[in-house]
C-alpha cells in the first residue's frame, strides 16, 4: 500500500521490533504504562531512520594510540514539535538521540464533530527558521493536525521540515504530501482508512487518551 506514496518523501520504518512493539501499541489490554514506554521506543526507531541524511564532516580524534580522522554531524541543529498532547509521548525518545535538540509546542485538538483541528498553543525556539524540524505526534488521520502545524514552521521561514507518525491512514499521508511538496514523513505503520468518526483502522484508538489515561 505504501508504494503509491513518493518514496523520496514517504517512509514506512520496516524493522521487525518495530512491528512487534506495534502489536503491543494496538492491544486494547495494553495499559497506561507500558503505552508510554513504547511510544517512546518507537520514537527513537523513527527518529534514528529520520536522522539518516544528516551531513557529516571530518574531525581529528586522539585515541590512546594514534591520530585518526572520524566523522562527526556538521553542526546541525534540531526542533522537535509534538503536535499537543500526544505528539509530547514521543519527545524523550527524540531527545535520547540529540539531547541538544530545542522544542517547540504546537497545542491543537480535533472538533469531535467536523474533525478540524483547532489551535490552542503555539511557542517555537527564537531560531526556528535555522533548525530542522522534527514534528511529532503518534497519529496522523485527516491530515488536518499535521498540515496546520507544517504550515506554522513554514510561516516561520522553516525549510527543512519532518513529520513522525506511529500510525498513520492513507488519506492523513495523502493530504500532507499534497500540501506541501517538500515535507518529508515517516510512520511506522500505513493502516487502512479512517472510520466514520475519522479514527484510523485498525488503529490503536485515542493515542492522547492512551498515554495519559484519560477518557
Ligand atoms: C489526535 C492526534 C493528532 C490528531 C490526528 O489528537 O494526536 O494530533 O488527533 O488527527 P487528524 O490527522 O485528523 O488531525 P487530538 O486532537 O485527539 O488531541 P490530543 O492529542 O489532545 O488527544
Ligand atoms: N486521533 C487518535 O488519537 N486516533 C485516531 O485514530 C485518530 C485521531
Amino acid at each position: 500500500m505504501a508504494d503509491q506514496f513518493d518514496p523520496q518523501r514517504f517512509t514506512v520504518i520496516d524493522h521487525p521490533l518495530v512491528r512487534h512493539k506495534l502489536h503491543i501499541l494496538r492491544d486494547k489490554s495494553t495499559g497506561t504504562k507500558q503505552f508510554r514506554e513504547l511510544v517512546t521506543e518507537l520514537a527513537i526507531f523513527e527518529g534514528y531512520e529520520a536522522m539518516r541524511d544528516f551531513p557529516l564532516e571530518d574531525v581529528e580524534v586522539e585515541t590512546p594510540l594514534e591520530t585518526t580522522t572520524c566523522k562527526r554531524l556538521a553542526g546541525k541543529k534540531v526542533a522537535i514539535i509534538p503536535i499537543l498532547r500526544a505528539g509530547l509521548g514521543m519527545v524523550d525518545g527524540i531527545l535520547e538521540l540529540v539531547p541538544s535538540a530545542r522544542v517547540g509546542h504546537v497545542g491543537m485538538y480535533r472538533d469531535p464533530v467536523t474533525h478540524e483541528p483547532h489551535q490552542y498553543y503555539c511557542k517555537f525556539p527564537d531560531d526556528i527558521e535555522n533548525r530542522t524540524c522534527l514534528i511529532v505526534d503518534p497519529m496522523l488521520a485527516t491530515g488536518g493536525s499535521l498540515t496546520a502545524a507544517i504550515q506554522f514552521l513554514r510561516e516561520a521561514g522553516v525549510k527543512d521540515v519532518r513529520a513522525l507518525t506511529l500510525v498513520s491512514a492513507p488519506e492523513g499521508v495523502r493530504a500532507v504530501l499534497d500540501f506541501d511538496p517538500d515535507v518529508r514523513l515517516y510512520t511506522c505503520a500505513l493502516d487502512r482508512c479512517l472510520n466514520e468518526h475519522a479514527y484510523i483502522l485498525p488503529g490503536l484508538g485515542d493515542a492522547g487518551d492512551r498515554i495519559y489515561g484519560t477518557k
